[in-house]
């Protein structure tokens, strides 16, 4: 009710006063990306030498469909005699307009507009309306990370080299995190066989690769192949260092052009053998899952033919990097062949008729990935007549006495190694089942037992 303190006679002066139409910009202050959690204001600055009449501003969804008013301001209300006093003296007039989101949520991301009306000096009663936009970017740091073998439980290959892959996944992030992998605290240089969008580097390293695949691979090509790949992918990699390190090539054997008729006996004399046994090829896969709430879950995949001697006790670390992280955020494994196992049987006192569960739970040390399990009878078959059981638990239902003394192997093994262990089991008599009650083949048969006996 301010507005009546300034009496109608005022308002006619001056109207009378200013003939020519006001002027009115609107701009809203320009804000970097926020983190989540960040007290955020949004300014709309505007100038006029009219008078104001309102200020609204919105929150833009669904694509600029829905426009959702988060604040209101209605001069008719709440602007007092001084605002008169400026529009009668017809000054230029800055005002800016604040909105303060105090925590700032993934879902506030988004643009947001402006809107200013003022009164046209000819009319009185006319708004001119003016407005400003502006994209709220707010980022999200990653609030996950695991690293997990794939195909896991896998069996170990004694005698076959097989292909072994990490895989980082780190959710929660917005925008998509930089994830790449450490072995031993290095850098790995990986052949990165990521999508698109990684620009010249990446498309280098793919056409090195392909030229890679192509060829027998003999030692000395893959390191002709590698090499090239360095060469490359130096100042262009953002996060990898040459496998190569601490070696010093020949510049004038190195720096040939990156085209792939280098001379194999460049390589070969520039990259010894050994090098290349020493260090494995690995390859390196990204995948992105854009989340409903805007965030990216990525995974980082590691493949490379595992060496079980070299590889056994190499510790991984996936690392991330993220804008709206200060330090890096990592998790690590150690990866581990299965030493050890720990083996528990309920009860620890069978009789004939009980169910014995035999369990391994635990190892003697931390054991990655997760071991395969296989349950064997030693020279026969398990009681439910088959050759192998699958799991952690080997379970004998309802034990015959024939089982007495029969011998029980436990393979746990991952892609590092294999470990069995035997254990025997003692299956003492039961009052409650007299002998003989058993049917022919070893099972018992279900016999009526008089209560409380
Ligand atoms: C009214 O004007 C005075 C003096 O210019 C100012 O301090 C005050 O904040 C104004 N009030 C409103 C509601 O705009
Ligand atoms: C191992 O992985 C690489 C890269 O994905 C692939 O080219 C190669 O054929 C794989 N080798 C085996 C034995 O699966
Ligand atoms: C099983 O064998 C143990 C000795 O190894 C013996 O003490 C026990 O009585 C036997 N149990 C049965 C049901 O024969």
């Amino acid at each position: 009710m301010r507005a009546m303190n300034c009496p109608r006679v005022c308002l006619l002066l001056a109207e009378l006063l200013d003939l020519a139409l006001g002027y009115l910009t609107v701009s809203i202050e320009p804000l970097p990306p926020v983190v989540v959690g960040d007290a955020v204001t949004l300014k709309c600055n505007f100038k006029t030498d009219g008078r104001m009449r309102e200020i609204v501003w919105y929150r833009v969804t669904d694509g600029g469909t829905i426009k959702q008013k988060i604040f209101t301001f209605d001069a008719m209300f709440s602007t007092n005699s001084s605002h008169m006093e400026n529009y009668r003296k017809r000054e230029d007039l800055v005002y800016q307009s604040t909105v303060r989101l105090p925590e700032v949520r993934i879902s506030d991301n988004g643009p947001y507009e402006c809107h200013v009306g003022i009164y046209d000096r000819a009319t009185r009663e006319k708004v001119v309306l003016a407005s400003g936009n502006i994209f709220l970017n707010v980022m999200s740091p990653p609030t996950s990370i695991a690293v997990v073998a794939a195909d896991t439980p896998a069996p170990f290959s004694r005698y076959q080299a097989q292909n072994f892959t990490l895989v980082c996944i780190v959710s929660g992030g917005k925008p998509a995190p930089v994830v790449y992998f450490k072995r031993d605290g290095e850098p790995i240089e990986a052949v990165s066989l990521s999508e698109p969008a990684v620009g010249t580097a990446a498309l280098q390293d793919s056409r090195a690769f392909r030229s890679l695949l192509h060829r027998d691979l003999d030692d000395t090509k893959m390191q002709k192949s590698l090499s090239l790949l360095d060469a490359e992918g130096r100042g262009g990699h953002p996060y990898t260092e040459g496998p190569f390190r601490g070696l010093t090539p020949d510049p004038s054997l190195v720096l040939q052009p990156t085209t792939e008729n280098i001379p194999e006996t460049v390589v070969s004399r520039e990259f010894p053998r050994w090098v290349h046994s020493a260090e494995p090829v690995y390859f390196l896969r990204h995948s992105r899952a854009p989340g409903s709430d805007g965030t990216v879950e990525v995974r980082a995949l590691l493949t490379w033919t595992l060496n079980p001697q070299v590889d056994n006790e190499a510790l991984f670390s996936c690392e991330v990097k993220h804008p709206a992280l200060s330090m890096p955020m990592q998790a690590e494994v150690t990866l581990v062949a299965p030493k050890g196992p720990k083996i528990m049987m309920t009860p620890t006192r069978a009789r004939v008729g009980d169910t014995v569960r035999i369990l391994v739970h635990g190892f003697q040390n931390e054991v990655f990935p997760e071991p395969l399990f296989t349950w064997t009878r030693v020279g026969s078959r398990l009681l439910d007549g088959s050759t192998e059981h699958d799991g952690k638990e080997l379970v004998l239902e309802r034990v015959p006495a024939e089982l007495n003394g029969s011998m029980y192997r436990c393979t746990a093994q991952n892609p590092l190694g294999s470990t069995d262990t035997h254990t025997r089991l003692i299956v003492f008599e039961n009052p409650n089942i007299p002998r003989g009650t058993e049917d022919s083949n070893g099972k018992l048969l279900l016999v009526a037992l008089p209560n409380g006996n």
